[in-house]
């Protein structure tokens, strides 16, 4: 079988079996585009330097985009003998422009194009992802303000906990989202270096411009050491460990909604569009889509983990083994953006079942930190006052009531220090307007928080 990586030193043709074992155009093909942009630059670089005549460069560059084009019409036939993405695009060069295509390879090597079109592919990515991640951040931000006056228990250890607005909820995913995309932005800077020049591992003797190309490709600096650039994925790791931790936010997420949208919780509705029923029982909205997003998760997880042991045990510079770092990488982005998509979707038509939710939300003595707080507003040691509070607690229990219910000679039976007062912080609308630290559930630091978010999100777009 004819491959162009075939040397003279070979004696015969590779088995046609191994081409089949060792292509990768099946998967890379996506990466067309940047490889495309890095030849251009790399094409342009060489004229610049001698390497190549202005006239060679400009119809290597004007085939170039025309390979492009028609790729991009869905035109051009890949050919999987030709391996790659790298190579495919050459030989069709070659095809056209005979000896000048053939030049084109000077000075450079598949080991530095391919992790520079990585690089590329996953700058881009980045910034797509952004603006998906800032759109979930928009839908939670619209359900904390229709959600403002909504109060929802707060679980810890999927116990009744402390009451919180609806809204608090909301945010707490938007500030999540928001460290997703800090840490995506943190990645980009790693991303944002250019590896071309590098060669196959030990850089190139042929005088070639690698600051030239980086500039034309709008990298910030250099991937510098030519044999960890050449064969360097940690930013692929990077990336695809960001996406599982927005992964495990989504499904995290899921989760809480799978589980209030049971009967038993009766939390909330999602929109029957991303519902989907039961071939059996008649009367099941079951909410797939969610627990897909949960699901899915453990594949980019899986990716993230693929990725890190194909590293692990290589040799140092470029192994063929890096090549099944693609597969992995962009089935992590495929499923992240497709959970992202239905979240939005989701979040913007879910709405809580407010009657529901209160029918039961004196339930559970969620106000019970808020006694024991007044307590020691009083002057009693926090210890002291937690171990009253539990006896109180104990002591509805037995009485079936809450504590608000229960009648002050009873309270002053077990804490002579309480008065009427107390009833000012009993009940789940009271223990709410309690809160007053920074970044609690009160009701203006939420609105506060509500304010902040959209004028950032806002000042955006
Ligand atoms: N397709 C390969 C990859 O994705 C690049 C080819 C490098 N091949 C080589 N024999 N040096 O990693």
């Amino acid at each position: 079988m004819f491959s162009p990586s075939r040397s003279g030193t070979f004696d015969g043709n590779v088995d046609d079996r191994v081409g089949k074992f060792t292509e990768s155009i099946g998967f890379d093909q996506r990466l067309y585009e940047h490889d495309i942009a890095g030849s251009i630059a790399h094409a342009n670089m060489l004229a610049k330097q001698g390497l190549l005549t202005p006239v060679e460069a400009g119809q290597i560059t004007t085939t170039l985009a025309t390979i492009r084009a028609e790729i991009h019409a869905g035109e051009f036939q890949f050919r999987s003998q030709l391996e790659d993405i790298h190579m495919n695009i050459e030989q069709a060069l070659i095809d056209r422009l005979g000896d000048v295509g053939r030049k084109l390879h000077t000075g450079r090597s598949r080991n530095d194009q391919a992790s520079t079109d990585l690089r590329l592919w996953i700058r881009a990515q980045i910034d797509l992802l952004d603006i998906q991640l800032a759109s979930l951040q928009m839908a939670f931000v619209d359900f904390a303000e229709r959600e403002s006056t909504t109060v929802i228990p707060a679980y810890t250890h999927l116990q009744r906990a402390q009451p919180v607005l609806a809204a608090h909820y909301a945010l707490a995913f938007c500030e999540k989202f928001d460290r997703d995309r800090e840490r995506l932005l943190d990645c980009r800077r790693r991303v944002n270096r250019c590896g071309l020049g590098t060669a196959a591992v030990a850089g190139t003797s042929l005088p070639i411009d690698r600051v030239c190309v980086a500039k034309e490709l709008i990298f910030v600096s250099l991937a510098l050491n030519s044999i960890y650039a050449s064969g360097d994925r940690d930013f692929v790791l990077e990336y695809v460990f960001c996406l599982s931790v927005i992964a495990i936010h989504l499904s995290n997420w899921a989760e809480d909604w799978i589980i209030w949208s049971t009967t038993e919780f009766n939390f909330i509705s999602l929109p029957h569009e991303f519902c989907t029923g039961s071939s059996i029982m008649p009367q099941k909205i079951n909410p797939d889509v969610l627990e897909l997003i949960r699901g899915k998760t453990s594949r980019v997880i899986g990716n993230l983990q693929t990725l890190l042991v194909l590293v692990k045990g290589l040799p140092t510079a470029y192994n063929r083994d890096l090549q099944e770092d693609k597969p992995a990488l962009f089935d992590a982005h495929d499923t992240v953006c497709s959970c992202l998509e239905m979240a939005i979707a989701m979040v913007q038509g879910a709405r809580f079942n407010s009657d529901s939710i209160s029918n039961n939300i004196e339930q559970g003595f969620l106000d019970a930190t808020t006694m024991m707080e007044y307590l020691i507003k009083q002057g009693m040691p926090q210890r002291n006052a937690h171990y009253l509070i539990g006896q109180l607690v104990r002591l509805a229990m037995n009485e079936n009531s809450t504590l608000a219910e229960l009648s002050l000679s009873q309270l002053q039976a077990l804490a002579p220090q309480i008065d009427e007062s107390v009833y000012g912080v009993l009940g789940v609308k009271n223990a709410i307007s309690a809160f007053q630290s920074v970044g609690s559930t009160a009701t203006d630091q939420v609105a506060e928080q509500v304010r902040r978010w959209k004028q950032r999100l806002n000042t955006e777009n």
